[in-house]
């Protein structure tokens, strides 16, 4: 047993003695530092430690950083060229995110490592002129906009204290990955162009994303985006957030699930706690719509991924959301199965089951609480609410809709089974 410990302990010592230490500084104004960023992470990255000064870092094409046994401390920003244009070339970004074939600029991979930004380090996505070119575009899945920080086939990692300036799309990703921490991420999708005062110019700003991933906690987040501040995508289970504020956007969401017919998509286990969604200033950004929603798209086909779909089959189990405080949203709680769908499209056969919203609190602009739109009887079962008490706007009536569920409990007033359709 001696021996084999010394050998463990030698390894060890064999590791920390050769473990090397890389520092960066800006090169400035006009220089790119892609180069020595992947030179430091080559050199640093297995068993390394790499260090990122304050200031701002040029980064002007795709980068991948494989981490094992590695810690990077980032005090500055890697700030990614806004040239619109080479990004949208499909071989300048990487696709690893299978669903929608959505284009990553920056991917981490690999096992054991903390990258910590320090509250001041993270990414600068220089959006602003991505928002405002796409203003007159159509944007359209996996047109190529790329995703700020993907994590991808990551194991054991944590992302902490770590900020994402505005991200021309979706902020974070964590795809194919397992037992990954972000603990104190911020989020800052906001237009500074007086020419969109008022409008919702940051649509898929979204502030992460879980794909094909198990364990994962999103802790301490504060996002400011004009789309879901979460979004918990297909085979994502034991999902944890707690303390997590969305300033504008969506809310909360679990899907869209069930675009692809031949792929089913199962999410299961996730708790969510101490939520708060609050609506800013309708200048800066006019949308505060969920609280929680779930969305399936239909069961009928319309076209193929990424830009359309629909009919995958699946489930969503086991959810609690506690400690939920809502400030001035348009919905609370919305479960639909018909999102991109046409009207006489057949319902998607998902199902949903064992979901607990516990301790809601706010207020909500409008007068219904709770919509939820299963497509099939039973689709939706044991549907359980406690303590779920948010105010609507005076002299009106709540509306609850509940379609197709089996097992409710909780609400103080009768859900409408035969309300809106
Ligand atoms: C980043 O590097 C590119 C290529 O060298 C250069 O054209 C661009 O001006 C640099 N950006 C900044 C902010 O320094
Ligand atoms: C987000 O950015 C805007 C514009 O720069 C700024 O006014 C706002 O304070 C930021 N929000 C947070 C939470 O940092
Ligand atoms: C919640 O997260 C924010 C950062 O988003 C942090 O400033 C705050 O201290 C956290 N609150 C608790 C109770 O941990
Ligand atoms: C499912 O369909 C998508 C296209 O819609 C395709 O890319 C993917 O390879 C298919 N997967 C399987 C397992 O057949
Ligand atoms: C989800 O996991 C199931 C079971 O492992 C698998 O059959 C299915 O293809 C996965 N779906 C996706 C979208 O990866
Ligand atoms: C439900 O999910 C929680 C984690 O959120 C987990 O602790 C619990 O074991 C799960 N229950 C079942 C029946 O899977
Ligand atoms: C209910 O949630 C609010 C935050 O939204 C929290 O302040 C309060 O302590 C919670 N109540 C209970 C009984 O846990
Ligand atoms: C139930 O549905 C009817 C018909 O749509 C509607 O008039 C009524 O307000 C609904 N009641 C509740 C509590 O939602």
């Amino acid at each position: 047993m001696l021996s084999l410990s010394r050998i463990f302990f030698c390894l060890f010592c064999f590791r920390t003695a050769f473990a090397a230490t890389c520092r960066l500084s800006p090169l400035g104004e006009g220089r790119d530092d892609t180069d020595q960023i992947e030179k430091a992470i080559a050199k640093c990255g297995q068993y390394g430690t790499t260090v990122f000064e304050e200031g701002s870092f040029n980064i002007t094409r795709k980068m991948m950083w494989n981490l094992n046994d590695a810690t990077v401390h980032m005090h500055g920003l890697l700030s990614f060229n806004p040239d619109i244009q080479f990004w949208l070339n499909p071989a300048n970004t990487f696709r690893v995110v299978f669903i929608q074939n959505q284009a990553s600029w920056f991917v981490v991979t690999g096992s054991d490592f903390v990258i910590d930004g320090h509250g001041t380090g993270g990414i600068q996505g220089n959006g602003q002129p991505w928002w405002s070119f796409f203003e007159t575009r159509t944007r359209e899945d996996g047109d190529g906009r790329p995703i700020s920080l993907t994590l991808w086939r990551a194991k054991r990692a944590v992302v902490k204290d770590f900020r994402v300036e505005s991200p021309p799309f979706w902020a974070n990703e964590a795809a194919e990955s397992q037992d990954i921490l972000y603990d104190g991420m911020l989020v800052n999708a906001t237009n500074t162009d007086p020419k969109f005062a008022g409008k919702n110019i940051v649509p898929n700003t979204d502030g992460i994303g879980t794909y094909r991933s198990d364990r994962i906690s999103v802790i301490n987040w504060d996002v400011t985006c004009g789309d879901d501040c979460l979004a918990i995508k297909g085979n994502s289970s034991n999902i944890y957030a707690r303390n997590f504020t969305c300033r504008g956007g969506n809310g909360v969401a679990f899907g869209s699930l069930g675009q692809y017919a031949n792929l089913t998509e199962l999410v299961e286990n996730v708790w969510l706690e101490d939520l708060t969604m609050t609506r800013i200033d309708p200048n800066v950004q006019p949308n505060m719509q969920n609280g929680v929603y779930f969305k399936t798209w239909t069961g009928s086909i319309n076209g193929e991924p990424p830009t359309g779909g629909g009919g995958g089959p699946g489930m969503v189990r086991n959810v609690t959301a506690k400690n939920v405080h809502l400030d001035r949203v348009n919905l609370p709680l919305h479960i639909y199965q018909t999102n991109g769908g046409h009207s006489g499209d057949l319902p998607s056969e998902m199902t949903f089951s064992d979901l607990n919203f516990i301790n809601w609190t706010g207020n909500v602009l409008r007068n219904t609480l709770v919509d939820i739109e299963c497509s099939l009887p039973g689709g939706c079962s044991n549907i359980a609410f406690q303590d779920f008490e948010i105010a609507i706007p005076t002299n009106q009536d709540a509306i609850l809709i509940c379609q197709n569920v089996d097992g409710l409990a909780g609400l103080d007033a009768p859900c409408n089974a035969t309300g809106r359709s």
